[in-house]
């Protein structure tokens, strides 16, 4: 796992999917497979991480990460904490490393960091002394175990990742998920990725090489094999970017968009969902959804991460 994109899978910390290569992904996602395989057959936590502290580090709101990090720790048999922000002394005036290092001195082993401010997750394993740093979503920048849990969820129900057409719609400039999942999907060999959402939601495009950026959302799904729907993240917009009352008329996925893409295609969104915005309630609950299977998948993928950062030689 990667502490900057140029560094190697064993690093201490897992920050980003950039720069991680298709085999040490495919250790994770079949690390993650093994784990559901155990589990589907005996519930009983195991004692991998027994003796070992987990501390869940939010400033910013989760259900999915947040519980699903906590699951994955205590089916390791870890111990969890989970970070009070709202009555912490970082209200106090203290500084998020020394949050860090107050709590590292508690001999505490894992922070999952959740930060709205690019780099933080990265600001805090360079201040690390011994704890693991996994980053569960700073900024826009990236969201590794959001994209690990796409991955999975795709080469289940599709046996592979290389070659296939992906599309991603809908706030894309303003999503960690969704670069996430651009670095894992090119690294596992996709064969074509198109960003499409209104023109000011796109990322730049130097940003994203590789991929193909548009805004008619009917032409991007032609015959294509996944579609990601991401939510509209206003608490990252300016006014001005606001996207007005027609998004669902142009980019909402209906029944009837879904008839453009392959006949088998399946329908991501790492949630939450807003129907009725982004997703029509029929699609988000129908039989090509799979947006409860990367729930479910989100568990143990955070258990391989855990895992293979904190035991691994096990
Ligand atoms: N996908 C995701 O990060 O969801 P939460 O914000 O609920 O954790």
């Amino acid at each position: 796992m990667t502490q900057t994109s140029a560094e190697p899978f064993h690093s201490r910390h897992l920050l980003t999917l950039e720069g991680m290569d298709s085999a040490d992904l495919t250790a994770l996602l079949d690390r993650a497979a093994q784990f559901r395989v155990h589990f589907a057959s005996d519930p009983r936590p195991l004692t991998l991480l027994e003796g070992r502290t987990v501390v869940n580090l939010f400033f910013e709101p989760s259900t999915r990460t947040r519980m699903s990090f906590e699951l994955a720790a205590r089916r390791l048999g870890a111990i969890t904490i989970n970070f009070d922000v709202a009555n912490a002394s970082t209200r106090k005036g203290e500084t998020l490393e020394d949050t860090l290092a107050t709590i590292e001195a508690m001999a505490c082993d894992a922070f999952i960091v959740r930060h709205s401010e690019n780099g933080t997750p990265q600001r805090l394993a360079a201040h690390a002394r011994r704890a693991a740093i996994l980053n569960a979503g700073d900024g826009n920048r990236a969201h590794p175990t959001q994209g690990l849990t796409d991955l999975l969820t795709l080469r289940d129900r599709k046996d592979r990742v290389a070659g296939l057409d992906v599309v991603i719609c809908g706030d894309i400039r303003h999503s960690r998920v969704a670069r996430s999942a651009i670095h894992g999907l090119q690294a596992l060999g996709v064969g074509r990725i198109r960003l499409c959402g209104p023109a000011h939601l796109l990322p730049d495009a130097d940003e994203v090489p590789g991929c193909e950026l548009g805004d008619d959302f009917d032409a991007a799904l032609e015959n294509v094999d996944a579609i990601m729907m991401l939510r509209i993240q206003k608490e990252r917009m300016r006014d001005e970017e606001a996207t007005g009352d027609n998004y669902f008329d142009r980019y909402g996925l209906t029944a009837a968009r879904l008839r453009r893409a392959r006949h088998d295609a399946i329908v991501l969104h790492p949630g939450p969902i807003n129907r009725g915005v982004e997703i029509a309630s029929d699609v988000a609950d129908g039989p090509q959804s799979v947006i409860l299977d990367q729930v479910t998948n989100g568990i143990f993928v955070r258990m391989a991460a855990l895992a293979t950062l904190l035991e691994p030689n096990a």
